[in-house]
């Protein structure tokens, strides 16, 4: 008798830089505080039938810097894109709505955002995502952001926000050293805003962060569904004054 070996199927998972099936292209249609989005998705990208419940959670309570003038942003972990591309439009809708008959014309505000993805298929949606929804402002970081770290500090680059809905299934270890990395490219005022699920360690890996950074401000601001929004920052941040801001950043 001859056995046959059974040809063991290679899985892959949202955050393998490679995918194995076939895609499947879908589009979302996503309005999220005034801001429409039609985001494509495929098979093989974190949250593919819909944007993400944290992410959803993540984009209502996002605080952006007191200023915007020169920031640079970073989308930590971007996938297809819902966070960057939902900021590129807010922004662009601020920088709009601030004009007034005394301030014209329009100016620019020569921000940036930077999206760093390692999966391969969410970085070819994340561009066809950037493209058609007329996201001009958006720097797709490809590969691991532990690899791009070099490259930004010898930019002299610094983020004055970063946002992620972070790879939870990689691991605490390997988030950590995500969030490390991030970290020492903050500006002395800048933070780290993030959500967690709750029941996959949140207030656990809150602590851990504090290991890191023991001098550091850790502060949950949200919790919804079983999910929580957190700001990690080096200084302590006044939150609700900019609530309160007349800005229409909030
Ligand atoms: C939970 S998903 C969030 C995706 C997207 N921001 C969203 O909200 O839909 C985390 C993303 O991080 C990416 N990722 C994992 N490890 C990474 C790394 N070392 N560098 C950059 N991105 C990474 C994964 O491929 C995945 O797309």
């Amino acid at each position: 008798m001859i056995l046959i070996p059974s040809k063991k199927k290679k899985m892959s998972h949202y955050f393998s830089p490679t995918h194995t099936s076939a895609d499947r292209i879908k589009k979302l249609f996503v309005s999220l505080r005034n801001q429409n989005m039609v985001l494509q998705t495929a098979r093989e990208v974190f949250s593919p039938e819909n944007i993400d419940k944290g992410t959803e959670i993540l984009i209502n309570a996002l605080i952006l810097p007191s200023s915007i003038e020169n920031a640079y942003f970073l989308d930590l972990g971007a996938g297809y894109g819902p966070i960057s591309i939902w900021l590129s439009k807010y922004l662009a809708f601020h920088e709009l709505t601030q004009q007034t008959a005394q301030t014209p014309p329009i100016t620019s505000l020569n921000y940036k955002i930077f999206a760093s993805e390692v999966n391969e298929r969410a970085l070819w949606l994340l561009k066809r995502n950037i493209v058609s929804n007329k996201c001009g402002n958006i720097e797709i970081l490809p590969g691991p952001f532990q690899d791009s770290v070099e490259k930004l500090k010898s930019s002299n680059i610094k983020f004055n926000a970063v946002y992620t809905n972070p790879p939870l299934k990689t691991g605490h270890k390997n988030m950590l050293e995500l969030f490390e990395a991030a970290a020492d490219l903050l500006t002395e005022n800048g933070f780290i805003q993030y959500v967690h699920k709750k029941k996959l360690g949140s207030e656990g890996f809150q602590a851990k962060l504090l290991d890191i950074k023991p001098t550091w401000n850790i502060k949950t601001i949200k919790k919804q569904s079983g999910y929580h929004v957190i700001l990690f920052s080096p200084k302590p941040l006044n939150i609700s004054s900019r609530k309160s801001s007349t800005s229409g950043y909030f």
